[in-house]
């Protein structure tokens, strides 16, 4: 038998026990304030939509809709960027950030001219090491947490990444870092992106929270601008797992910025090589939803305010819980809960406590002692904090 998956593993612990205030706070799914899985209304209605345009079921091109990459590119480099207008993006739908990842992978693999080395943060997500890993890359890492103080640990990377070799390639999550909940402000990126230049690296950005870190879809993509802005060439992962709620719809793309036109079309080419044999063609429901969302600019307007309010509900969850967990008799300094960003929380919990958390009180997380903090709603948050302070004191 293969070890049970971190995170879906134990969501189907969760799923067996028996205890009415059970919370799942393993998945980074976001629930709404009942504590239910959550459909964007702007979906909704573009689902509603479609449906109405009687359209066919046959295959995608293996790049996929082409307006969809259109679309989702320009929202990650921002309305009129010249990387679009010059035609330098050579964008694919993929199967959202895991399949993206994995895909620009084997594309490194195949055809980064340097060291086949990735660095990545750590910690970071739990699949970063296995998808490159799997994709034949060596996987190193860099500094970029301080646990006593929750925060950036900006010395430590930029020190890691002023020593990684020339002509290696290296990962960062473009804004909400999983699981630390923190990302560098605009000046570290400023300094990070001249180190990264400096030591001849090229990068993939990981954005799958487009929207979740300050409330705002502009703003979130603020770094991959900067390092566009600043002339790297760089490697993106988008998804609308998170932002439009399609986590099972597959829904992502994979961009990377080429010198000319020919360039990016001879990418796309080769790429598309290496899809066929994965996956084929990617699914179309997803794409078209976020398709339909994207293009019209009322529906645009109205996806934006929905992922205002589902970040501003996770923000709020963050200060009652710091506040519930002082009015519960912590003496803890739990701050970090409230300044970190994003759908997660690095606790600082210790894996014992964890262990106690999940045992005695039906809270299931992860062992590294990080909350899905859009689990948390108004009907959970008193009893995780009295749990919290239960194993933590
Ligand atoms: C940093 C990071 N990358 C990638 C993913 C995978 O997301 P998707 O569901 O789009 O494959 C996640 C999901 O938790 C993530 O946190």
């Amino acid at each position: 038998m293969g070890s049970p998956d971190a995170i879906f593993g134990v969501t189907e612990a969760y799923k067996h026990d028996k205890n009415p205030k059970k919370m799942n706070l393993s998945v980074g799914t976001y629930r709404d304030d009942k504590g239910k899985p959550y459909v964007l209304p702007c979906v909704r209605k573009a689902e509603e939509q479609l449906l109405k345009m009687n359209l066919d079921k046959e295959y995608a091109p293996i790049a996929g809709i082409a307006e969809f990459c259109n679309r989702t590119a320009e929202l990650a480099f921002g309305n009129g960027s010249e990387i679009i207008t010059n035609g330098l993006n050579a964008t694919l739908q993929g199967l959202s950030a895991t399949g993206c990842l994995r895909v620009g992978a084997a594309f490194l693999n195949s055809f980064f001219p340097g060291k086949k080395v990735i660095y990545i943060p750590n910690p970071t997500w739990f699949s970063h090491t296995s998808i490159f890993k799997h994709a034949g890359l060596d996987v190193q890492s860099y500094k970029y947490y301080k646990p006593d103080t929750h925060s950036f640990d900006f010395e430590g990377a930029l020190h890691d990444i002023s020593k990684i070799p020339e002509k290696s390639i290296i990962l960062f999550h473009a804004c909400a870092h999983n699981p630390t909940g923190v990302d560098p402000n605009l000046q570290q990126w400023t300094e990070i992106s001249q180190m990264v230049k400096k030591r001849n690296l090229f990068l993939i950005f990981d954005m799958v929270y487009q929207g979740f870190a300050s409330a705002d879809i502009d703003n979130d993509a603020q770094a991959v601008r900067l390092f566009v802005k600043d002339g790297h060439k760089i490697a993106l992962v988008q998804s609308f797992s998170k932002n439009m709620a399609l986590e099972g719809e597959r829904v992502g793309a994979l961009t990377i910025t080429a010198a000319s036109k020919e360039e990016a079309a001879k990418i796309i080419s080769q790429v598309k090589i290496l899809i066929r044999p994965m996956y084929s063609t990617p699914p179309l429901h997803g794409a078209r939803i976020a398709n339909h969302i994207l293009g019209d600019p009322k529906m645009k307007a109205d996806w934006y305010q929905e992922v205002n309010g589902m970040a501003n509900r996770i923000i709020s969850m963050r200060a009652k819980l710091r506040d519930n967990l002082k009015k519960e008799g912590s003496s803890k300094n739990w701050e970090h809960i409230a300044n970190q960003n994003g759908m997660f929380s690095l606790t600082g919990m210790t894996p014992p406590q964890v262990e106690k958390l999940v045992k005695e009180y039906s809270i299931y997380l992860t062992s590294n002692g990080r909350i899905s903090m859009a689990g948390v709603s108004s009907n959970n948050v008193d009893y995780l904090a009295h749990a919290i302070h239960a194993v933590t004191k």
